[in-house]
C-alpha cells in the first residue's frame, strides 16, 4: 500500500467525524450512531447523504452552501473521503460527517429519527452487467434498504455520465415503481447556468467532462 494512503487512513482514525466501523460488527449490531446523529451534529436540522461520496465534492460544497442541514458523505474508500473529511477538519465545518463502509450495510446506520430527507448519488458506478444490477446505487433492492429509515418526503438525486445508469433508472426505477419525476437533464451545461449541479464538479466528473461526455440528471421522490 502507498505511503500517502496509509498517511490518509491514519489520519481518518483521527478525525472525530469520520466514522469507520468493522465490518464483521455491523452484521451482528447496529451502529452505535443509529437515530442518534443529531446528538453527534448538536441539532436536529435535516440530513443529506452523498451516496459513493468518493472526495464527498457534494458533502463539503452543499454543507457550505447550506449550514442549516446536515451532511454525510458515505464511501468504501477511505483514502477517497478523507478529501473531504480533511477540508471539513481544515475548514471548521461542524454539519459534516463521513462513514467508510459499503452502501450495502447502510440501514445499520440510520433509522426514522435522523431525519433524512435528501439522497445525492454522484458519478455512481454504472455496474451494467445483468448479474451485478443490484449493486446500482439506483437499484431497487437499493431503494428498498434507502426506504426503511429515509423520511416519506425524500428526494434523489442522480448526478451520471452513464447513459445506461440514467435510461435504467429513468424507466426500470422511476417509471416501473411510479416514482414521481421532477426534474430531468440529458446534459446539464446545456440545460443549467448556476446551482449546484453545475456549480460543483466531482474528481471523476472531471474527468469524463475532459473526454467529451454529456452529464445527465435526474431528480426524483424515494417513494411513490
Ligand atoms: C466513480 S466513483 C465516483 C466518486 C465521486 N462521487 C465522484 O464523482 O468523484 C464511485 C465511488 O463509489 C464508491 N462505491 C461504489 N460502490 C460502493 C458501495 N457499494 N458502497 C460504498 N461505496 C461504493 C467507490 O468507492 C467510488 O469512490
Amino acid at each position: 500500500m502507498g505511503k500517502n494512503k496509509l498517511k490518509r487512513f491514519a489520519e481518518n482514525a483521527t478525525f472525530d467525524h469520520v466514522f469507520q466501523p468493522v465490518q464483521k460488527e455491523l452484521v451482528e449490531v447496529d451502529h452505535e450512531m443509529k437515530g442518534k446523529w443529531h446528538s453527534f451534529f448538536k441539532n436536529d436540522h435535516p440530513i443529506t447523504l452523498e451516496l459513493g461520496c468518493g472526495g464527498g465534492e457534494y458533502t463539503v460544497d452543499l454543507a457550505k452552501r447550506y449550514p442549516e442541514r446536515n451532511y454525510i458523505g458515505i464511501d468504501i474508500k477511505g483514502a477517497r473521503l478523507w478529501k473531504g473529511a480533511r477540508i471539513a477538519y481544515d475548514e471548521k465545518l461542524t454539519n459534516i460527517a463521513f462513514i467508510r463502509t459499503r452502501i450495502h450495510n447502510i440501514t445499520s446506520f440510520f433509522n426514522q429519527e435522523d431525519g433524512i430527507d435528501e439522497l445525492w448519488i454522484t458519478f455512481p458506478d454504472p455496474q451494467p452487467r445483468e448479474g451485478k444490477s443490484k449493486k446500482r446505487l439506483t437499484s431497487l433492492a437499493l431503494l428498498e434498504k434507502y426506504r426503511e429509515f429515509a423520511h416519506k418526503n425524500c428526494i434523489v438525486h442522480l448526478k451520471t455520465d452513464s447513459r445506461f445508469l440514467f435510461d435504467y433508472t429513468l424507466h426500470e426505477v422511476i417509471k416501473a415503481e411510479g416514482l414521481k419525476l421532477h426534474t430531468m437533464s440529458e446534459d446539464v451545461y446545456q440545460d443549467y447556468n448556476s446551482g449546484p449541479l453545475v456549480e460543483v464538479q466531482t474528481f471523476y466528473e472531471k474527468i469524463w467532462l475532459k473526454d467529451g461526455l454529456k452529464i445527465h440528471y435526474l431528480q426524483f421522490t424515494l417513494f411513490p
